[in-house]
């Protein structure tokens, strides 16, 4: 059994929390003692500690994980994790601990990256500090920028500026790629790039793509299309084309054909994970003291800000809910917008006994047609009981051209009813309206009129990012993504409270539209 085998399963049996990987490093705190003994603890002090270890008092723990993300994200055992959020929260100094448990194994070859050699400065130093304390004897090549462990064990700490400068790693292989600071790079190509050297050195040895980052930063919108976007956070899930938002599966003719390719995990960090610095209240006073914008990226490490956001009062913490059984006696509806070569967007809303709208659910699926639009949708609904109505884009009743039944009649003929959306003039404004104030968060109870299941990945992901209209504020850009949105709309506009709000629009009451059978 190697080494690291070895280490595997005596951590695997020592902590509940750890069951894939470990990170704490120790270093025996009295060196001479029997030799037996000192066996056990040399492996101790590269491994972890060994099933019958010595209590932690008796040893000189030289990093112990904070407890929460930093822990998780040590632990992880997606192929690829990013560990993003609030500064100051850990995630530089976890991402230099990570590689270290590896350097036990004298074919491990890792790479740790930051963008330019000045910002590489600072781990270089940090790793200083701590990597010779774990492992005495390590050395550091500034020529090569390279750790080299007694083991044989390397670890490139390298920068990475322009695209080309991939090249320099062209035929090399790592088990262990980490980029510190991912946003700070404007495009996925280094990291897809990096992807390809990415290799297992020996049998042993496990491969994976380590990131950490702030929000913000020139790269935000794509870390956040890769790693944020796709689900509940903390949660794993099969990795994603970031153009498509398909999952990446084995092609064709590949034994695992069909098969997802590899999984992807975020890990939100908050700076009050960190004791080390969360403690010393002036740097968070520092940070209280940035602009909005700011404040909410590196303080709360939102994701959800964006340079000219239509809804910038989302906020996860309100309005977005664990998903729960919705009462039998809540009233539910759908609205639907259809698109086939774009997308279509069914969204699901339960009404509390306060008028609070809860959207439990979402499709949104792309070159579906609308007879199997409809069964897919009575499919999902199965155990929903009753869905009082459904609101559909009312372009759907517009014969295309030619003979033959509207989209909305094709969806009606199998079972699925639709009623039209309100697409007079100025619904678009009213809705836009609509969905403020029902986003608004009450100053006692500290709620909104809406709520969104943390299950709605697709909604989540675009509806805080939705641009206003440049030359009309008073409406969304709609050359954005907009077909979660406008499904969003035509179902709060379905149930608008009179009187409590100001606009123009003409109620929806049930309209039976006769061209179409029944409803
Ligand atoms: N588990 C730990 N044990 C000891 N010190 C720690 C630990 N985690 C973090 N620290 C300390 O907290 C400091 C701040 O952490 P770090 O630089 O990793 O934060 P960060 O999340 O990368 O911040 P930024 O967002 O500004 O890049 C570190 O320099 C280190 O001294
Ligand atoms: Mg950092």
């Amino acid at each position: 059994m190697s080494d690291l085998e070895k280490t595997k399963r005596q951590l695997s049996a020592s902590g509940p929390n750890m069951p894939k990987r470990q990170s704490k490093k120790r270093k025996p705190s009295k060196p001479k003692e029997s030799a037996q003994k000192q066996k056990t603890l040399q492996s101790a002090k590269v491994s972890g500690p060994p099933a019958e270890a010595a209590p932690e008092e008796e040893r000189n723990v030289i990093f112990k994980p904070n407890e929460g993300p930093q822990t998780a994200f040590l632990a992880a055992a997606e192929r690829e994790c990013l560990y993003g959020g609030a500064a100051g929260g850990g995630k530089s100094y976890a991402m230099l601990v990570d590689p270290l448990r590896y350097m036990t194994h004298p074919q491990f070859s890792g790479l740790l990256l930051r963008k330019t050699t000045e910002e590489l400065r600072e781990l270089i130093w940090k790793s200083q500090e701590l990597y010779p304390k774990v492992y005495p004897g390590i050395k550091w090549s500034e020529r090569k920028m390279q750790w080299v462990a007694p083991s044989g064990a390397r670890l490139w700490l390298s920068y990475l500026d322009r695209d080309e400068d991939v090249l320099r790693y062209q035929g090399l292989s790592f088990s262990w790629i980490g980029m510190d600071e991912m946003t700070q790079w404007q495009t996925p190509f280094a990291w897809n790039y990096l992807r390809s050297r990415l290799r297992s050195t020996a049998s042993d040895l496990p491969i994976f793509m380590r990131a950490t980052t702030n929000p913000g930063g020139v790269g935000h919108a794509w870390v956040k299309k890769m790693f944020i976007d796709p689900a509940v956070f903390g949660e794993s899930f099969d990795a994603t084309d970031i153009d498509t938002g398909q999952t990446l599966r084995y092609p064709t003719g590949h034994k695992r054909q069909g098969e997802a390719l590899f999984k992807r995990r975020f890990i939100p960090a908050r700076l009050a994970d960190n004791p080390y610095l969360s403690e010393q209240g002036d740097y968070e006073a520092n940070l209280l003291s940035l602009p909005e914008h700011q404040r909410r990226q590196l303080l709360e490490g939102s994701w959800d800000i964006s340079e000219g956001a239509a809804f910038t009062e989302f906020d996860r913490n309100v309005h977005v809910v664990e998903p729960y059984e919705i009462p039998k006696t809540w009233t539910k509806f759908r609205s639907c917008d259809y698109g086939y070569g774009s997308y279509s967007a069914v969204l699901w809303f339960a009404v509390n006994p306060d008028e609070q709208l809860i959207v439990y659910r979402e499709l949104y699926v792309s070159k579906v047609l609308a007879s199997d639009l409809a069964d897919m949708v009575l499919e999902l609904e199965q155990d929903d009981g009753n869905i009082k109505y459904g609101v559909l884009d009312s372009s759907c009743w517009h014969k295309r051209g030619d003979t033959g039944p509207s989209l909305a009649e094709q969806m009606i003929s199998r079972g699925c009813r639709w009623r039209p959306s309100d697409r007079s003039a100025g619904s678009r404004v009213a809705g836009k309206n609509e969905l403020h104030r029902r986003l608004k968060v009450d100053e006692d109870t500290f709620e909104s009129q809406i709520v969104f299941f943390s299950s709605l990945t697709n909604l989540i992901a675009q509806l805080p990012v939705i641009p206003l209209d440049k030359k009309n504020p008073e409406d969304i850009d709609t050359k954005s993504e907009d077909h979660i949105y406008d499904s969003l709309r035509y179902g709060i506009m379905s149930r608008p409270r009179f009187g409590t709000f100001g606009f123009s629009s003409t109620p929806q009451t049930y309209a039976p539209i006769d061209r179409v059978f029944g409803y």
